[in-house]
């Protein structure tokens, strides 16, 4: 096949570990004889630097002639002052919107070799293996009126029934290829969006008279998600509900370093990043983690481009690599030399040239 995939490496740590999944992805195309062209543009501060504003109308066009996106991450301190719509964030949030890519899939799946790095006890932990679908286009971080004055500020909650309904049935779907088992996460003791939403549950899950359902409120799902990690298999919530979660869900795997996220609609296309941020303290020292976004691009392989088997190897590279004991600076265990970034990243590049593709993917989400 033949697909060009539109690169963005925005702020911080980004460049680095968008390079390490590229060169993951050359590996695959080389391997399975695929052709892949990127295409690099800029987002995030990186692009307010450049062009004054932090989704140029360049970038917006490179990515509609592309058949994904793969990102690496936006931020940093030197924009942090910058007026709202001049900040890195507005540039993510922009293109999510633009692209109208309303379902946020993050996995999050326990990796053996790395357990004990987990701060939580290991038999808690050893069996996660959920994914959090989180709306991304929607709620607080879109709602108008969003302003502020000097002493007076507001944002603005708002959902539809529609935005609602297509990530709760994309969600059902999900959960269909899983467990069959969907909590959906909401504030309905206190938010009216939050009411709708569990209105708009109940109504989708007579659709799905398989899956089995569960409501729960977000303050008591984040004890849960640390006290009983493995008792969750599809959760779906709503934009700042999804975002907390999800950092929050990253200890479980002991760095949020490994969590690989897909920002799709319902045609396939899609924007893959890491769940991370672009870390500008660490940024260029080699000390990132690249597992997240080459574990994102395995992830564009599978739910853009239908490649199933590209997508297992770079899974089953990530796992590999990481039973052989080589980690990056965030995952070392005590007295290991930690790899850079470049040199972790050329390790799961080459173990892709060499394996060959075996029945247990522990990354896989479905
Ligand atoms: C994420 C990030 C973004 C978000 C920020 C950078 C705008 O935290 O993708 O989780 O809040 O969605
Ligand atoms: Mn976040």
């Amino acid at each position: 096949m033949e697909k060009r995939i539109a690169v963005l490496p925005g702020d911080g740590i980004g460049p680095e570990v968008t390079a390490g999944a590229v060169k993951v992805l050359e590996v695959i195309a080389r391997r399975f004889h695929h052709s892949f062209e990127f295409v690099h543009g800029t987002i995030g501060g990186a692009a307010v630097d450049e062009s004054g504003t932090p989704l140029p109308e360049e970038t917006v066009a490179l990515c509609e002639q592309s058949d994904a996106i793969l990102l690496g991450a936006v931020g940093g301190p030197k924009w942090d002052s910058n007026p709202a719509d001049q900040r890195p964030e507005k540039g993510l949030l922009a293109i999510r919107k633009r692209f109208g890519l309303f379902a946020n899939i993050r996995p999050v799946k326990a990796v053996p070799a790395l357990l004990h790095q987990s701060p939580l006890k290991e038999d808690r932990v050893k069996d996660v293996d959920l994914v959090i679908m989180r709306e991304l286009t929607g709620g607080l971080y879109f709602g108008e009126p969003s302003r502020r004055t000097e002493d007076a500020a507001v944002d603005t909650l708002v959902y539809t029934r529609d935005e609602i309904e297509r990530i709760v049935r994309a969600a059902f779907e999900l959960s269909r290829m899983r467990k069959s088992k969907v909590t959906s996460v909401d504030k309905a003791n206190v938010l009216q969006s939050s009411r709708l939403w569990r209105d708009v549950v109940e109504d989708v899950r007579a659709d799905y008279p398989d899956v089995e359902v569960e409501h729960q409120l977000v303050d008591s799902a984040a004890m849960k998600l640390i006290t009983n990690p493995g008792a969750f298999d599809v959760i779906v919530t709503e934009n700042m509900f999804g975002d907390i979660l999800s950092d929050e869900a990253s200890v479980i795997t002991g760095s949020l370093g490994l969590l690989p996220s897909a920002s799709v609609r319902t045609d396939g296309f899609g924007l893959y990043e890491p769940v991370h941020g672009s870390a500008p303290e660490i940024a260029g020292k080699g000390f990132a983690n690249p597992a997240a976004t080459i574990l994102s691009a395995a992830m564009m392989l599978r739910q853009s481009f239908g490649m199933e088997d590209e997508a297992a190897a770079i899974e089953l590279a990530v796992q590999t690599v990481y039973e052989e004991g080589h980690c990056t600076a965030d995952v070392a265990a005590k007295g290991v030399r930690p790899l850079s970034t470049e040199e972790w990243a050329s390790r799961v590049a080459e173990e892709v040239d060499v394996q060959s593709v075996s029945n247990s993917i522990m990354f896989s989400y479905v």
